[in-house]
């Protein structure tokens, strides 16, 4: 704004205004956009919608992993700041869990919200598979999805040895034995995890190493893709919606609108988490003893109850090696199924197929959960 020149009755006077700039927001927003180019992205994200029906509910569940999976990191180097792997893990962990302020409530939030990820994952993959989001051209989204399934149970059973409780100790000694007994491959996969013939300080190293960096290093960029996925292709639409005309068919902008229900989610998932690490603390056993007999009862985490209770099964029908060997070709079978699952239910009509497809997944959610309730039954 410029000053002005008044002049009345041979008197000349000038009026002084005040400097008027955009608002300090506006002009950080400016700064930030010449650079950035916010603009082009807010636009984008405002363009780009997402289906709103029924069934909406289930698209959060991914958004919910994602969650988990920035706690995990940021509870995780919280936690790496006092423990130490090796002779001391033990005592490290002893500490942060009796000694350190409000270390407990760091160490039962990291726990919790790993079984928490693993649980929202699957949730996420079977509600994305009866939506049929796994169809053209959704096929590498599913198959980034499941590298990202394998890695988060990786994580987990990894970070599962890390205290060197007894459970822990005992719990993967029982996991590290169904390698041990397949033929061939299986006692050299089984030592190279271990680090030598007993799970040790050497299995402790390795796992320390897969768990802070192997998975880390593999899943960030997966993530990254099947993301980028899930930005270039948008959100499917379920085959019930299908049928309604394309010009009925209600959608909200992803941008604000889509996203203020994600965020609001997530504070729902993080009040839910912190209930869960601050009424019931996680626990630490007693110091690993290799040399005393494992606890009577001992079972993997429960994500891995399902195929530690199909090895089972197999082991009582067949004699020796031979129930395991079964076992682990009927699950690896199913698991190739599943990846292959987006090849043979691959067309957007309600046919033949689609119906299988749909019967398939109904069949491994029923599968996995009941043998799931069958290995805790049967301990
Ligand atoms: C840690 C693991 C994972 C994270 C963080 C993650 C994250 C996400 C996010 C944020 C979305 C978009 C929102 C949504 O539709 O829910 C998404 C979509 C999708 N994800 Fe995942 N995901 C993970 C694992 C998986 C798994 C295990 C599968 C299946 C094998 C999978 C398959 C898909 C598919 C097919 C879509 C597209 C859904 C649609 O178009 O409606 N994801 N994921």
């Amino acid at each position: 704004m410029q000053n002005e020149t008044i002049t009345s009755g041979g008197v000349t006077a000038v009026e002084i205004k005040p400097v008027v700039s955009a608002p300090l927001k506006q002009r950080l927003y400016d700064w930030a956009n010449s650079r950035l180019g916010l603009d082009e992205i807010l636009h984008f994200a405002a363009k780009k919608t997402v289906p709103e029906h029924k069934h909406s509910l289930w698209y959060y569940w991914g958004g919910i992993s994602l969650f988990f999976f920035i706690v995990q990191c940021f509870t995780g180097v919280l936690l790496l700041i006092y423990y130490r792997p090796g002779p001391d893990a033990y005592e490290s962990v002893r500490k942060i869990t009796y000694e350190i302020h409000f270390g407990w409530l760091i160490r039962s939030a990291h726990s919790w919200a790993a079984n928490l990820m693993v649980a929202a994952v699957f949730v996420h993959m079977f509600s994305a598979g009866l939506m049929k989001a796994y169809r053209n051209p959704r096929e590498f989204t599913w198959w980034s999805g499941l590298a990202l399934l394998m890695l988060t149970l990786l994580f987990g059973f990894s970070g599962y040895l890390l205290p060197w409780d007894n459970l822990s100790y005992f719990a993967t000694k029982v996991g590290l034995e169904i390698p041990n007994s397949l033929p061939l491959v299986g006692p050299k996969v089984a030592e190279l995890a271990k680090g030598g013939p007993e799970v040790s300080e050497f299995t402790l190293q390795r796992f320390f190493a897969l768990h802070v960096v192997v998975c880390p290093a593999l899943f960030l960029p997966i993530l990254v893709f099947h993301l980028w996925l899930v930005t270039k292709h948008g959100n499917a639409t379920p085959p019930s919606e299908e049928s309604v005309p394309v010009a009925k068919r209600k959608t909200i902008p992803f941008f604000p609108n889509f996203l203020m229900k994600d965020l609001a989610m997530w504070l729902i998932t993080l009040n839910v988490l912190a209930l869960c690490a601050s009424l019931f603390p996680w626990q630490l056993d007693q110091a690993a003893d290799p040399l005393k007999p494992a606890p009577l009862g001992i079972h993997p985490e429960w994500y891995y109850m399902s195929q530690f209770q199909v090895l089972k099964i197999f082991g009582n029908w067949f004699p020796g090696a031979a129930g395991e060997v079964v076992g682990m070709t009927v699950f690896t079978l199913g698991l190739v199924l599943w990846t292959l699952l987006p090849l043979y239910d691959n067309s957007s009509k309600n046919g033949k197929r689609a119906r299988r497809g749909t019967y398939f997944i109904f069949l491994v959610i029923i599968i996995y959960t009941g043998t799931t309730l069958w290995g805790y039954a049967a301990l």
